[in-house]
């Protein structure tokens, strides 16, 4: 597959990329962008009118109330989510822009317009909510100003389909769970549907790309990666007493995306066999996300030194993570 990525390529030159069709794909590759290919049918057979949704839940439920405490600390999350959706509105239209071969462009093309959707849908459910979003903070903005920035494809494609759809996955699910505010709540599945169909770009695209990688390419992807996963555990520590305030503890974020990840990993090995079943950049992660959201818990002072031991024996493996010890039961009655 041509996955363009090079600032030179067709996509970004104004030309066309005639020669896309000259070459022959093998048969997994030609299994891969069939996938692709539904990404773009199933979005079109799915879509949903974002105004009627709104309006009908708000005719159902009533206009979003919630008390002051309540009604700031969504409001603050869900910003984030509206930005978010932004950022991913820009990214997915570059991605539609600097991928050659036709199935994953369609499949971004289609994901420009549910991120166009998902943006003002969640402006207009701010607006009902009587909040008006702040600017993002430095940890969250800086996650989706990497994406954004980014020339390279597998970069991106990490950073958007993998990490931050991730992310905001588990958000949505958490809070629908905890059934915050209704008319949210019945409003988030139709989000998920859509999220979920945009992580196959990158199950389907990213392992192929880091197969390909040299050795300093691969080191350079790793570092960024590392680099994006610490700045998402920083926003999600930013966010954490808003999260609280509306009875969601981050672990449970942590364990639900890590479940998530978990299973993306198995998908791509079952595609990619060579895909490491324990990639050592989930290892440090887990290490990160035990440092700076104990085990012990959010109520919990826990002394800085014993804090980086603990990530040291959970990246040693001779402590479970707080990923792996987050219980379900426990997720649910947080
Ligand atoms: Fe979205
Ligand atoms: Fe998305």
């Amino acid at each position: 597959m041509n996955l363009g990525g090079s600032p030179k390529g067709p996509g970004r030159a104004g030309g066309l990329p005639f020669d896309m069709f000259d070459g022959a794909y093998t048969d997994a590759e030609a299994r891969r962008a069939r996938r692709l290919e539904s990404i773009y049918h199933v979005g079109q057979d799915r879509i949903w009118d974002g105004r009627a949704v709104l309006s009908s839940l708000v005719e159902k439920h009533g206009r979003p109330r919630l008390g002051d405490r309540e009604t700031r600390a969504l409001g603050r999350i869900f910003s984030i989510i509206m930005w978010g959706e932004l950022a991913a509105w820009k990214i997915s239209a570059q991605l539609a822009d600097v991928l050659v071969d036709l199935e994953p462009k369609m499949a971004a093309a289609s994901q420009v317009h549910d991120e166009a959707r998902h943006f003002y849908v969640m402006h207009d459910y701010l607006e009902a909510l009587g909040y008006r979003p702040p600017p993002l903070d430095f940890w969250s903005r800086r996650v989706v100003e990497m994406t954004l920035g980014t020339d390279d494809v597998g970069k991106k494609l990490m950073g958007m389909q993998l990490t931050i759809e991730t992310i905001a996955l588990t958000i949505f699910q958490r809070v629908r769970e905890m059934n915050v505010e209704p008319v949210l709540s019945e409003l988030l599945p139709y989000y998920e549907r859509d999220e979920a169909r945009h992580v196959g770009l990158g199950t389907q695209l990213v392992p192929a790309i880091v197969k390909d990688m040299g050795v300093r390419q691969a080191i350079d992807f790793v570092l960024f990666e590392l680099d994006l996963l610490f700045s998402t555990l920083m926003g999600l520590k930013a966010m954490e007493p808003d999260l609280l305030s509306i009875g969601v503890d981050p672990r449970s974020i942590l364990a639900i995306g890590f479940r998530k990840q978990t299973e993306l990993n198995r998908e791509m090995r079952h595609e990619f066999p060579w895909f490491p079943e324990d990639p050592p950049v989930d290892r440090a992660f887990h290490g990160m996300c035990e440092a700076l959201f104990p085990t012990e818990g959010s109520g919990v002072r826990v002394p800085p030194a014993r804090r980086v031991a603990h990530a040291m024996g959970v990246v040693a493996r001779t402590r479970k993570s707080v990923l792996q010890t987050y219980d379900r039961h426990h997720a649910a009655a947080p």
